[in-house]
């Protein structure tokens, strides 16, 4: 469903690729996981999936369609979801009021609205105590459950993870992978997390590494 072509990328100069004649797909109702060192490119990998840039060389397919002819800004608006490290949350609102937020720029409407938010918040452990609190008196770990719920009200097939998990305790880590593998194998999306950490990539359906301007699979099994 979504699929890579002979892509490739540099920022400078064209010797100086950060990946070439890559070729990959991800398929809905999976969680993928991107390894790689730091400065590998695999933000650059993620900006070129997401809509947010265009690969210098081959072409993003999402659904068989070439995201150029979808159009970058309609795609992004359409049909992906971003979680960032630093959760990218509005700050002075409530977990409730960010949710709220997130389904009227996403124009979907709900005729229990307030039920579907408290609900979704409650699915993954934001219960009524915290929902109605300033999201920066949330703990890390909160703050990017409610990033979590954000990207999958929206309705968007695709969600896209730079180092959700980075700032976060071992144990809230393994949680956070849980959420995204049960987003992505009930609401059948697909899930691309890039991470550092190995244990985060053991945990998702497949693995690819980033090394040498290429991407690999790993065994996740092994
Ligand atoms: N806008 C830019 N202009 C020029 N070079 C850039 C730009 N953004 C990133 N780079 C360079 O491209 C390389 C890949 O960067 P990228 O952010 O994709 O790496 P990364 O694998 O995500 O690293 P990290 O694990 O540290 O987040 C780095 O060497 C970086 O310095
Ligand atoms: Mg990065």
């Amino acid at each position: 469903m979504l699929k890579v072509e002979d892509i490739g990328y540099w920022y400078t100069t064209q010797t100086d690729y950060l990946f070439k004649d890559v070729n990959l797909t991800f398929e809905k109702g999976k969680v993928y996981t991107i390894l790689g060192s730091s400065g590998s490119g695999k933000t650059t990998f993620l900006s070129l999936l997401a809509g947010l840039d265009q690969p210098k060389e081959g072409k993003v397919l999402f659904n068989d369609r070439d995201v150029k002819k979808i159009g970058l800004t309609n795609f992004r608006k359409k049909d992906v979801s971003i979680v960032f490290q630093a959760y990218n949350l509005f700050s002075y609102m409530s977990a409730y009021e960010n949710i709220k937020t997130a389904l009227r720029i996403s124009g979907i409407k709900k005729t229990d609205e307030g039920d579907f938010i408290v609900d979704s918040l409650k699915k993954v452990g934001i219960d009524e105590s915290l929902i109605h609190k300033r999201v920066t008196h949330l703990s890390g770990g909160q703050q990017q459950r409610v990033a979590i719920v954000r990207s999958f009200v929206t309705e968007h097939d695709l969600i896209i993870a730079d180092e959700p998990t980075g700032n976060l305790d071992e144990n809230t880590t393994k949680e956070i992978v849980k959420l995204f593998k049960t987003i992505a194998h009930e609401q059948n999306k697909v899930v691309i997390i890039v991470t550092h950490e190995p244990e985060v990539a053991r945990e998702s359906d497949v693995t690819y590494e980033l090394k040498n301007k290429q991407f690999s699979i790993v065994n996740n099994a092994g």
